[in-house]
């Protein structure tokens, strides 16, 4: 086997605020890919580092009356502690904050302008004129122009799902002071993501992304990659661009500098060749894993900028899914945001790493923690199946034996079978899809058990001039159980260490395994997972703080602030906890055809007109709707539609709102209102 060497990463967590589920679902995931990696044989580097830098991270220290830098600091220390907790095997944890990284932003900004990548303009933005900043998108709420809702965010409205811009919303605030915000312009850096069209073209086409990536991406090439602004002004906790005094670098253009960042810290540390790995040809491969939230920074934005700056590009980028407790976004609101000190709090890291191995597959598609399945699966594989095999062995070998194992296995076939079969479960591992490795390494427990079962030993310990029968049949048990446990160890760490000092013989790869314990002294049992109380897991959900997010929470913590150039998430309406509804609940929607029978504009309003639509009741309904901006209202009187006849009445400044249009809009342009066929009847329900 050829040895390879990687470069891996996990995405940086945000500094201002704790590692939960969402973070370690990702973490775990890498964790047990780049394990599995090293038990092949390759040379596996894998760093990670905290997101230092944003508004955000600035606005929370000054609210706590603290540094960014003490903030950071502190956040840092848990992350640490949460990560070593759960044995995520990072060789090197960083920050973004730190002269590597400044180093490498600055020098790759400079080779961008120097290549003519880097352009500038005016861009007009809100600003907080109490607070003298700018604002990002989250820190501007008002009401939504489209359904009227008070108090949504600048980027888009969580009631009734409208993206826009802030520039949109009806009396728009600062979130930040209460204040009015003012539209001031101001000059701001993009990086000229048109350049590399072509370039990015076939490397998403080299097969370093999952299929259904890749087809996302074709679909942002066609909407045309648009610039991408790379710079804030102060006040902003970040670097300062040289030469433009007040000019920071967004977040976003640091933070994947920052993995590079990482890698140069411990390569100096290591004594490896850091530039090396920098170049076009260098030999390494570097490897991503993030969620799929990310994926348009890190598979456009990313490689883009790594190329223009004549740097290599990433090997791989691996996306996941969103995660879910219970079926529904992790909400602070209903205690299911569950932290990982939390959980570290209450049970043994393997557990939930089992639980999410077993669930992660190579697809973007989102994955349950379900509270009640879990100590059930953990129960039913980990202590029924696996640990089972060794505790059923043990005694025998330790009371009758003198913990000595046989010198033969009376079963090579089996033990043989049991070899063969890791070179599936290697290339699921390799092929990043944990959750199949760990059906194939459990369909070997349930055969490992079957053996036991046929076999009987607590039977022939009882009969006359067996014993070595017995000895024979405990030392295969134990030697499937230490197979299985190798096979397990990029899973289940933890455990691992705990089986070598039992077995008293090092798991160090994959390839060790073939080669059974025979004649081999082994210590006592002691158990090595214990069996989950299945109301355990109640502990993990805490009662909702006071005044804590009524809306779900991202699967990070930072909120993202975006402007026009840069992309909202773009699954962020595929997460079935979020936006999928069954068949009763989308047949409690009553869409009907209405007729628009009288539309004006309204005084002090902006963005809405005053619908009156006959929906074939006896009393018309009154909606105020956000469609001005594309209507004349003489020319809507007459005109079809599609309304939700049962949303709750709303009282709006201006009156009573009654129902909702349907129009279409997105950043291409709208609203467009929806009309049918001709020959329906207002009134006719749709469905
Ligand atoms: O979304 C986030 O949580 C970001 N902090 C991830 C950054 S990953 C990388 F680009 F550094
Ligand atoms: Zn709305």
């Amino acid at each position: 086997m050829s040895t390879r060497t990687f470069l891996v990463t996990s995405a940086l967590p945000y500094a201002n605020g704790p590692l939960h589920f969402g973070h370690l679902t990702e973490q775990i995931q890498a964790d047990v890919w780049v394990r599995s990696m090293r038990m092949a044989g390759h040379t596996v580097h894998f760093v990670c580092a905290d997101d230092n830098h944003g508004t955000p991270i600035m606005l929370k220290a000054e609210a706590e009356g603290i540094t960014p830098e003490a903030l950071i600091t502190a956040v840092q220390a848990e992350h640490e502690a949460a990560i070593e907790g759960f044995g995520i095997s990072f060789d090197h944890y960083s920050s973004t904050h730190r002269p590597a990284s400044k180093e490498l932003v600055e020098r790759i900004y400079r080779k961008l302008r120097l290549g003519g990548h880097i352009s500038s303009r005016e861009v007009e933005q809100y600003f907080d004129p109490e607070r003298q900043m700018f604002l990002p998108d989250r820190y501007i709420k008002g009401t939504c122009p489209k359904c009227a809702s008070p108090d949504q965010y600048g980027d888009g409205c969580e009631v009734c799902g409208t993206t826009y811009a802030p520039t949109d919303l009806v009396d728009p605030y600062s979130v930040v002071s209460g204040a009015r915000p003012v539209r001031r312009s101001s000059e701001h850096y993009f990086f000229k993501l048109g350049d590399f069209e072509e370039m990015l073209k076939s490397w998403v086409r080299s097969g370093r992304l999952q299929e259904e990536v890749a087809n996302k991406l074709d679909e942002w090439f066609i909407s045309g990659l648009k610039d991408w602004d790379i710079s804030r002004d102060a006040p902003y906790f970040g670097f300062e661009i040289p030469d433009a005094p007040g000019k920071y670098f967004y977040v976003w253009l640091d933070a994947p500098i920052g993995y590079l960042g990482a890698l140069k810290e411990f390569a100096e540390r290591e004594g490896l060749d850091f530039e090396g790995w920098l170049s076009p040809d260098s030999d390494t491969e570097l490897v991503h894993f993030i969620g799929k939230d990310i994926l348009y920074f890190h598979t456009l934005f990313w490689p883009a900028v790594l190329h223009g700056a004549g740097m290599r590009t990433p090997n791989m980028v691996h996306a996941h899914g969103f995660l879910t407790v219970d079926g529904q976004k992790m909400s602070k609101a209903r205690g299911s945001f569950i932290t990982a000190a939390t959980y570290l709090e209450h049970f043994e890291p393997d557990y939930l790493r089992y639980y999410l191995a077993a669930k992660l597959g190579p697809g973007l598609g989102d994955l349950d923690l379900n509270l009640e399945e879990f100590p059930t699966k953990v129960n039913a594989d980990l202590v029924g199946k696996v640990v089972n095999i060794a505790s059923r062995c043990a005694g025998f070998i330790a009371k009758r034996f003198d913990g000595k194992l046989a010198a033969a296995l009376p079963d090579t076939t089996l033990f043989e079978h049991f070899i063969t079969a890791g070179e599936e479960i290697q290339q699921a591992f390799s092929s990043r899809d944990a959750a199949k490795a760990t059906r194939l390494i459990m369909a070997l427990a349930d055969q490992a058990n079957r053996y036991i079962d046929e076999q009987k030993p607590w039977v022939v310990a009882k009969e006359e001039g067996r014993q070595a029968e017995l000895q024979g049949i405990c030392t295969q048990g134990i030697n499937l159980f230490r197979v299985l446990i190798g096979y397990l160890k990029p899973i289940l760490p933890f455990t691992a260490d705990k089986a070598e000092e039992f077995l008293n013989a090092k798991l160090d790869s994959f390839a060790g395994l073939a080669k059974p314990l025979l004649d081999h002294a082994i210590e006592p049992y002691q158990p090595l997972l214990t069996r989950l109380d299945a109301k355990s897991t109640k502990k993990l959900v805490v009662a909702p703080a006071v005044g804590s997010d009524t809306a779900p929470v991202l699967n990070r913590q930072q909120t993202r602030s975006t402007t026009k150039s840069e992309p909202t998430p773009d699954y962020k309406n595929a997460e079935p906890g979020d936006s999928m509804i069954n068949i009763d609940e989308f047949n409690k929607v009553d869409l009907r055809i209405a007729k628009i029978v009288e539309a004006e504009s309204v005084e002090g309003a902006d963005k809405l007109l005053r619908l009156v639509l006959d929906i074939g009741e006896d009393e018309p309904r009154q909606v105020f709707a956000g469609i001005k901006s594309a209507y004349e209202p003489a020319t809507l009187v007459g005109r079809l539609t599609l309304m939700v006849a049962n949303l709750a009445p709303r009282k709006m400044r201006f009156g009573l709102s009654q129902g909702m249009v349907m129009a279409a809009s997105d950043e291409r342009g709208g609203p467009f209102l929806l009309r049918p066929d001709s020959g329906a009847e207002p009134g006719m329900r749709v469905r």
